[in-house]
């Protein structure tokens, strides 16, 4: 059976407030799970929320709710989120959801009864913000810790301790072995880097419950709940083996898988993270896979951070962009498009609001916008919105910006397909400018000649709405309308030069970006 492509985002914390971080990762996501499908691939795209833990369970309490009745009114707004940024995504995973808790527990249990876990008294420092156990290497010079763990506390508590150790050497070596395992190459540097220069301490999987009672009882031991990160990254296996993907070890999936099962998605195909979790997802989750007996995702792929105006993005200092925001005043396009062709996967990046004025007005409005519709409006004006006969005068170069796109979307090189599509936009604006089209006009003599130019315009538009459309979703299917045409451009095989037919009806051209002059 056919797997199906499977990406992953990070869950977001359901106490924390949608930010432009948060949707830059979730829409990159959305990208590539478009560009796959409009290639043919049946995919699998998953994005949701991390929802237990100390800081869920403290917020709640603060606002005089129930850890569960807090959760259930933030998720409802990080689903409204999700919407807003138009993303495809397939399911929606909530930690606190019981399909995700069973296969935890099974896991959990598993693990247990192969001699993963042993249990030993912690005695030392624990920051309740970043529920993590800190040792004297974790103290600045000063003797004191970074203010950003909060409240540091001493300790004397039995925990279970998962044998990440005993996993190290193979690490090292699936990671040599296996290039792409992690993306960029200079992010596998890092964890490499990391693995070598250093013994890794056995991982803390459980919290006491009289301490914290916000998470996943222990299968096994009921006095425990499951450490938070443990939980959240088994979300990437749970959802797939709710669904009884074939993918997934047969005791952890479940059974009898669902009579009509999709082709298995397990293993993921990419995991897309954010840099600062990227030792999770490098480190300790392939390692709990191994130990599980499931397969390996195929990539960690991880990005860089947005700052804002060259700063830190930081609700207190009120230095931060709103997604939600920017997609009211400008549209969720635009704000896709800013996003994706500003930052390539990987660096950090940087907002400024000119910035995002200045590609809104030169790439959108008077790029792709401009030539959309001043070709469709002079087809209208001049041949009354009917497409004359095929001419292949931009063909050469459209098929090549259409082979560049799909190769660069086969790598997930988004930014540098944007370019290769840009490149189009800008040799068709200069193709109205050369060819003069309202000049040919006043001449009946060069009706022939005004025929081709008009059909080469109206083909690159058509064309330009197919590779568009992963990213621009909203805007590719208006210029597909404008066009006349039924349905949505979202296959990739529809960028072939000659689809407008001669004698085709357009529809009514209308600007996609409206000029906002100040
Ligand atoms: N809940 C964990 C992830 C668990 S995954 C099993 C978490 N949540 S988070 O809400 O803090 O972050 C979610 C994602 O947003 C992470 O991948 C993180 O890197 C990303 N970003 C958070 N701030 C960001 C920027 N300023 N810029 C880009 N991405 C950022 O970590």
């Amino acid at each position: 059976m056919s797997k199906r492509f499977y990406i992953s985002t990070a869950i977001d914390y359901v106490n924390g407030h949608p930010h432009l971080g948060h949707a830059y990762e979730k829409v990159v996501a959305d990208v590539i799970a478009r560009s796959r499908r409009s290639m043919g691939r049946e995919t699998f795209f998953l994005t949701g929320l991390d929802e237990h833990g100390q800081k869920v369970q403290q917020a709640a309490l603060a606002e005089g709710k129930t850890p569960q009745a807090y959760c259930d009114e933030l998720a409802a707004v990080w689903k409204g989120f999700a919407a807003k940024l138009e993303l495809t995504n397939d399911d929606f995973v909530r930690t606190t959801e019981p399909r995700h808790k069973q296969v935890v527990q099974a896991i959990l249990s598993k693990l247990y009864a192969e001699g993963q876990f042993y249990k030993e008294v912690y005695r030392g420092f624990y920051s309740t913000r970043e529920e993590t156990f800190l040792t004297d290497k974790d103290r600045r010079p000063d003797g004191t810790f970074d203010p950003a763990y909060g409240e540091v506390v001493e300790l004397d508590e039995q925990n279970y301790y998962f044998r990440l150790k005993d996993h190290q050497q193979w690490l090292i070596d699936y990671i040599t072995q296996n290039p792409d395992f992690v993306a960029p190459a200079y992010r596998r540097n890092e964890v490499l880097g990391f693995l070598k220069n250093n013994v890794l301490e056995d991982l803390c999987i459980s919290r006491p419950a009289a301490r914290l009672n916000w998470g996943i009882p222990l299968p096994f031991d009921p006095g425990f709940v499951t450490y938070v990160w443990f939980d959240a990254l088994s979300n990437y296996i749970t959802i797939p083996a709710s669904l009884g993907d074939p993918g997934v070890p047969a005791d952890l999936a479940n059974q009898p898988p669902p009579l009509a099962a999709p082709p298995s998605a397990w293993p993921a195909d990419i995991h897309l993270v954010g840099k600062d979790i990227l030792k999770f997802h490098a480190v300790y989750w392939p390692i709990m896979l191994k130990a599980m007996g499931a397969p390996l995702p195929k990539q960690v792929l991880v990005h860089g951070w947005w700052q804002k105006d060259g700063h830190r993005m930081s609700k207190s200092t009120g230095n931060v962009v709103d997604p939600v925001a920017v997609i009211d005043e400008w549209g969720v396009d635009a704000f896709r498009f800013y996003v994706l062709r500003e930052l390539d996967i990987g660096p950090d990046g940087n907002w400024t609001e000119a910035g995002f004025k200045s590609r809104y007005s030169a790439e959108l409005a008077n790029g792709l916008g401009n030539l959309v519709n001043r070709s469709l409006s002079m087809l209208k004006r001049y041949r009354n919105g009917v497409v004359p006969g095929v001419s292949g005068e931009l063909a050469p170069e459209a098929e090549k910006v259409i082979a560049e796109t799909r190769g660069l979307l086969e790598q997930n090189h988004l930014q540098g397909a944007l370019q290769s599509i840009w490149s189009l936009v800008a040799r068709a604006n200069q193709y109205v400018d050369q060819t003069a089209p309202f000049k040919l006009a006043k001449d009946p003599a060069n009706a022939g000649r005004l025929d081709e130019v008009l059909y080469n315009l109206a083909e690159v538009c058509r064309i330009l709405a197919v590779l568009l459309c992963p990213f621009l979703p909203g805007t590719a299917g208006r210029i597909y309308a404008q066009l006349g045409l039924a349905g949505a451009p979202d296959k990739f095989e529809g960028a072939r030069w000659g689809g407008l037919a001669a004698g085709h009806a357009i529809g009514t051209p209308a600007p996609l970006f409206p000029r906002k002059d100040p």
